[in-house]
């Protein structure tokens, strides 16, 4: 892999699940790359091949310092927490540290010199979609502090780019899942509340058992529909954000998806057709704010990045399975 002259770029959350698979997908790409990240839930072996800054992105001082000292002018921002219910619980939190701290973050930036900045953004801060697939003009109706908190950096960086050099890709991702084709990175299941590694925790160490959030959903088998896309594709996106700003590329939102949905239903049978075991689960009722399908119209993302998705739900299930069958002694 030949190194890129150009400067490195600033990964933000560079030590968390997609933030790590990221880095690895620029290093790929032979950018180089600074880590930004406080370590309070990224993990440091999730760095590779990458200088690691312990950190916070709402320290101003510290930013400014770090784009001038390596003459930065990309960023890839994914630091901010991420846990939906916990943000219900703790919304001054989210609000704090996901939208001042990006403030902070994209001002320092910007004062520093960075023209281009990929942001990590959600499907989630449409909703309910009124309609499947889901485009990027569906209306913005987030229904968790989670996702209001993207919604409102979204805002910050659609005028940020109107009045400023500084120029952005927001990406809306859909159902991250997976771990890195190569087997050296993965996912962290001790905090999650995501389906696929809960699914992996049931199957490989029998607790605790799955619950299936409501059967009852207007769907060919009674469970939710998600648009389940592979971390190494999602990662890829990324590079190719940043390739369409280093092209003169104007600040924009894109879906991040397959625009393939899959049930709760069929990820547990993926499972069990690697694992060669049933998964342990029980049918409870619907989880509050679930909506009952949505998976994302990917044609932006296609058209104005160049992005196709590589893999598919088989490949999630057997990268994810191999992972934490060889992590399960992940903390509880
Ligand atoms: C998926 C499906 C559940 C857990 C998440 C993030 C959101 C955004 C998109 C990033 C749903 C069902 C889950 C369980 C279950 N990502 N489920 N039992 O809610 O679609 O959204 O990804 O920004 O922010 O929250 O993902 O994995 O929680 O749920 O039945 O124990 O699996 O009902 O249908 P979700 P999820």
């Amino acid at each position: 892999m030949t190194e890129s002259s150009r400067p490195p770029v600033l990964v933000t959350g560079g030590a968390g699940y997609i933030g790590s698979h990221t880095v690895a997908a620029l290093r790929r790409a032979g950018r180089r790359v600074v880590v930004l990240d406080t370590l309070e839930r990224g993990r440091r072996d999730a760095v590779v091949d990458a200088e690691l800054v312990v950190g916070d992105v709402a320290d101003r001082a510290l930013v400014t310092e770090l784009v001038e000292r390596h003459g930065i002018r990309e960023v890839v921002h994914f630091a901010a927490y991420k846990s939906v219910p916990e943000s219900m619980d703790e919304p001054g939190m989210y609000f704090t540290n996901n939208v001042a701290g990006s403030i902070a973050l994209v001002e320092a930036a910007r004062d520093a010199g960075v023209t281009a900045l990929v942001f990590s953004s959600s499907c989630s801060v449409v909703g309910n979609p009124p309609t499947v697939p889901v485009d990027e003009e569906a209306p913005i109706a987030p229904e968790s502090v989670y996702a209001e908190t993207k919604a409102m950096v979204e805002r910050v960086l659609d005028w940020t780019g109107r009045t400023s050099d500084l120029q952005s890709v927001t990406l809306r991702y859909f159902n991250a899942a997976g771990a890195a084709m190569d087997g050296t990175l993965g996912e962290d299941w001790s905090s999650t509340t995501n389906l696929v590694p809960l699914v992996m925790r049931a199957t490989i160490t029998g607790s605790p058992t799955l619950q299936v959030y409501g059967t009852d959903y207007p769907t060919r088998d009674g469970t939710c529909i998600r648009d389940y896309i592979h971390v190494d594709d999602l990662a890829r996106a990324h590079v190719l954000a940043l390739d369409h700003l280093a092209d003169g590329g104007a600040t924009t939102v894109v879906n991040v998806g397959t625009g393939v949905g899959s049930t709760v239903r069929e990820v547990l049978a993926a499972t069990e057709a690697v694992a060669g075991r049933p998964v342990p689960h029980e049918e409870v009722g619907r989880r509050p704010g679930d909506p009952a399908a949505t998976w994302a119209s990917n044609d932006r993302a296609r058209e104005l990045l160049g992005f196709t998705p590589e893999h598919d739900l088989d490949d999630i299930i057997r990268s994810a399975w191999e992972w934490f069958s060889s992590h399960a002694d992940q903390p509880a």
